[in-house]
């Protein structure tokens, strides 16, 4: 009786043993056939009720069964340790002559690249990089460089205002002041200021906001052929050794005399074409020498020195270069267009 009983014992633990599919597993079905409490310990118990001639037999046969399976349960464990540990290493082990996995590597945008190139042209000729806030005041943005009250610029429509006496900079003109309040009275006062500016303007070729490069030198004797000279320099840097520039008479609050800046179209060489309305001139900047009311306001005396100014978009210089004709193509951020560009 007790025998068969040990049998079938015996038969279930080998099955479960083999079909046991991982280690916890294995652990609860060794409390339940051998643990203090598990099926073994508690057929035995019932040793005590056998005839005495039949106790050795059985108890013989108990203990080789308990030994089996204790040998069972090892071997199943290692081999599933063993299992386990093949397939960590199949997930883990580096195959060395796999190709690598490609990074996307980034690059420069667009009006960086131009921006770079027109900083490393100016402090290649001794300019310093100033810099001065995007929201701006009143004074600095118009009334120290002599725009009168009623200036159509100053007008709610044409300008961010975020308050009555504060604005987002309409351009980097302000940061002319700034710098030369920072270094009056030294001299000489030799900067370019980069920078975002905003406006109330959205179209193909104007964005509420956009960047632009002021430049400012101030010294002794600074002449309007030191301006022709050093924005010839500039366009011949930026578009080519041969590139020709001309000057037109223009008009600025804070220049005096004003121009505006024509290059040689570069696309037709001058000749007429569709990009520059058949002038066969392209507009990048304005320019003109520093009014005198510009020069005290930043703290230096007009009778002793005369300065340039010049003020240039980046975008503008962007879009004729890389012959972009949209400029809103630099703010929406299209991976395929943005990809071009080194
Ligand atoms: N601030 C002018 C603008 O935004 C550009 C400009 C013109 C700057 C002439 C200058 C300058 O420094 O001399 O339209």
């Amino acid at each position: 009786m007790m025998l068969q009983e040990l049998e079938i014992l015996e038969k279930e633990a080998r099955e479960a043993i083999a079909a046991a599919g991982g280690l916890p597993e294995l652990a609860q079905l060794k409390v339940r056939f051998l643990g203090k409490k598990g099926a073994l310990t508690v057929l035995l118990r019932g040793m005590g009720k056998l005839p005495p001639e039949e106790r050795p037999q059985v108890g013989e046969r108990a203990n080789s069964l308990r030994a089996a399976l204790e040998r069972m349960f090892q071997e199943r464990e290692k081999a599933l340790k063993e299992a386990a540990a093949a397939v960590r290493w199949e997930r883990e082990r580096i195959d060395v002559t796999l190709p690598g996995v490609q990074f996307n590597l980034g690059r420069k945008h667009p009006l960086t690249v131009i921006l770079d190139e027109i900083k490393a042209i100016f402090t290649g000729l001794g300019f310093q990089i100033a810099t001065g806030p995007e929201i701006e005041s009143d004074y600095y943005n118009f009334e120290a460089l002599n725009f009168l009250s009623d200036h159509p610029a100053r007008d709610m429509q044409d300008s961010f205002y975020v308050s009555p006496q504060f604005l987002l900079r309409t351009h980097t003109s302000p940061v002319q002041i700034r710098a030369m309040e920072l270094r009056a009275p030294r001299l000489p006062v030799r900067v370019i200021a980069p920078g975002k500016v905003f406006r109330r303007d959205d179209d193909a070729t104007h964005s509420p906001m956009f960047h632009q490069v002021e430049g400012l030198a101030v010294d002794r004797g600074i002449s309007f052929a030191d301006l022709k000279g050093t924005l010839l320099l500039f366009a011949r840097e930026m578009f080519g050794p041969e590139q020709r520039i001309r000057l037109r008479p223009s008009f600025f609050p804070f220049t005096e005399p004003s121009a505006e800046v024509d290059i040689a179209c570069i696309m037709c060489g001058g000749a007429g074409c569709r990009v520059c309305g058949q002038s066969g001139w392209l507009e990048i900047l304005g320019a003109g020498m520093v009014h005198p009311r510009v020069l005290e306001a930043g703290g230096y005396d007009p009778a002793e020195v005369t300065g340039f100014a010049f003020g240039m978009g980046v975008e503008r210089i962007a879009m004729l270069k890389f012959g972009v004709d949209d400029l809103r193509l630099f703010f929406t951020n299209d991976l395929r267009f943005l990809k071009q560009f080194r």
